[in-house]
């Protein structure tokens, strides 16, 4: 079977957030599934600098805005799994990240930079681009690659089938319908069944209408798009595709996130061996400015700064993690970038509290490691969470999720209720309503267990054991593209 990935990110070359990381791992599982995968990239800076052994497919000419566009086929560099590169330079060779300029405002020819990349997605599975590779599948990841969908539908030589996953459906890529024309498609797809969104138009829909099977990143986060509260107003459609819509939980990529063997932190640990643990706490709370004290515990928040992740709840359940018991002495530390206002309130709880709070406001992917390894605890309080990577990177390494039960948080922390810690099930803290108390009451309840060491270790044992695996996600997904590929195309005739 032959799988083509579009998206807009992978690990380690362009990364904005977890959407890197998987396409970084599920393309090499899928491989040694038995699937043929190749990936097809927009070629921003990294992308263009980054692929190995780049040689030109074809020359594809003038199209969105670019006078010149070219695919070339190359490697990424930690595994060797093949991938397009869309060569555009007018529209991807700018500073900044994927989606925004420098200064935070998205590029103003977001549609056309996106479209682009579906587009020569559509082609290349179309058999027009590649002579010599033509997949039987087209796998679209979010809004920025979902206009593939849509072009493949329309594509009267187009047979690929067509998966879409929504590792968010917060970011839709709305844009005016005036610039509907801009996309080359046939004017029927401005309706509501097709594009049409309030008075916008949707890349987002292009995915949830013309893809044969849809997927989110976990069973949870798959049911809470059905409903009102979660459904960003798209629900009814998600809830018409009725079991076209499922979740496949995300894996963690062992050769990245595994304690016994990275590099990145101060010292190697296992769940047998757990002396190196300490070793990374000690070294972490000395370069963040923290007291560098064993038995305080230290609570770390490893996230984007946006209203999803709850980091507003963090800061007003504050006080009380401070606050309370004085031989407790509890520390937070906080990666994260992002919202300016979160930026900046971060920024004076740590002036406010010297030695118990730090903040450092980077992207900064060794860093990154450095926190989950030396930290006791996870903060992972969202608003709502698709599958969310940190808390199973969390787990893997010995630090115990506090989480809210949304999304694929609930899907993979287990509360330690008294039942559940009897049974040696529970690997962390879940709370339910997205308010300071019910977050500070998690915060209380895993405080006392930390105080008991015993249960506190076997947390950390239970959560290291937890077995996250790509090979599981691909196994799913393996399933799920042979049912694509048996099913007719939904909604159009091509
Ligand atoms: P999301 O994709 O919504 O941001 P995930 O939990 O799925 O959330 O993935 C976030 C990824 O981004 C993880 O790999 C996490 O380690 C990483 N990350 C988030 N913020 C930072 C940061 N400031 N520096 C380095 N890595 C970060
Ligand atoms: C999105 C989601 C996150 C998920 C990631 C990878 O960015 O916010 O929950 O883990 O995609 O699928």
């Amino acid at each position: 079977m032959k799988v083509l990935h579009a998206a807009a990110e992978v690990f380690p070359l362009v990364k904005t957030g977890g959407l890197a990381d998987v396409l970084g791992a599920l393309p090499e599982a899928l491989i040694a599934a038995g699937a043929d995968v190749r990936l097809i990239l927009p070629g921003l800076p990294a992308i263009v600098k980054g692929v190995e052994r780049q040689q030109a497919v074809c020359e594809i000419g003038a199209a969105f805005g670019a006078g010149r566009i070219s695919l070339r086929l190359g490697r990424l560099p930690r595994n060797g799994v093949k991938v397009y590169v869309v060569d555009a330079p007018y529209l991807y060779q700018r500073p900044g990240n994927p989606y925004m300029a420098l200064d935070g405002s998205d590029w103003s020819d977001n549609l056309q930079r996106f479209a682009l990349l579906g587009w020569v997605a559509a082609h290349l599975a179309a058999g027009e681009l590649d002579a010599r590779w033509k997949p039987d599948l087209l796998h679209a990841h979010d809004w920025h690659a979902a206009m593939a969908c849509a072009y493949v539908a329309c594509h009267p030589g187009a047979t690929a089938a067509t998966v879409y996953t929504v590792h968010n459906l917060a970011y839709q890529g709305l844009f005016a319908m005036g610039d509907f024309h801009l996309l080359g498609l046939p004017s029927r797809l401005m309706a509501p069944d097709g594009l049409e969104f309030h008075g916008q138009f949707s890349f987002m829909k292009a995915g949830l209408n013309y893809a044969q099977r849809v997927t989110t990143v976990s069973p949870n986060y798959a049911r809470e798009i059905a409903t009102a509260e979660f459904g960003w107003g798209l629900d009814g459609l998600i809830r018409g595709r009725g079991t076209q819509v499922s979740g496949i939980l995300n894996g963690v990529d062992g050769a990245v996130w595994n304690p016994a063997g990275d590099a990145l932190i101060a010292a190697a640990y296992s769940a047998q061996a757990l002396d190196g643990k300490g070793r990374c706490k000690a070294m972490l709370q000395r370069e963040l400015g923290l007291n560098v004290d064993a038995k305080a515990p230290l609570f770390a928040v490893v996230s984007r700064l946006t209203s999803q992740k709850g980091l507003d709840l963090v800061l007003a359940a504050l006080p009380a993690l401070l606050d309370g018991d004085p031989a407790v002495a509890a520390q937070l530390a906080v990666q994260g970038n992002g919202d300016a206002a979160l930026e900046a309130a971060l920024t004076r709880a740590a002036a406010a509290h010297p030695g118990r709070v730090a903040v450092r406001l980077v992207y900064d992917e060794a860093l990154a490691h450095r926190m989950i390894a030396g930290a006791d605890a996870l903060l992972v309080p969202s608003r709502f969470e698709p599958c969310g990577l940190t808390q199973l990177y969390a787990l893997r390494y010995g630090t115990v999720p506090v989480v809210r039960a949304v999304g694929g948080l609930a899907d993979t922390v287990v509360d330690a209720t008294d039942e559940a810690v009897q049974a040696d099930l529970a690997t962390g803290f879940m709370f339910g309503a997205a308010t300071p108390a019910a977050l500070a009451h998690a915060l209380g309840r895993a405080v006392s267990a930390y105080r008991n060491q015993k249960r506190w270790r076997q947390l950390m044992r239970r959560g290291m054991a937890q077995n996250f695996s790509w090979d599981e996600a691909a196994t799913q997904y393996m399933a799920l593209y042979r049912e694509a590929l048996d099913s007719d195309p939904p909604g159009m005739t091509r």
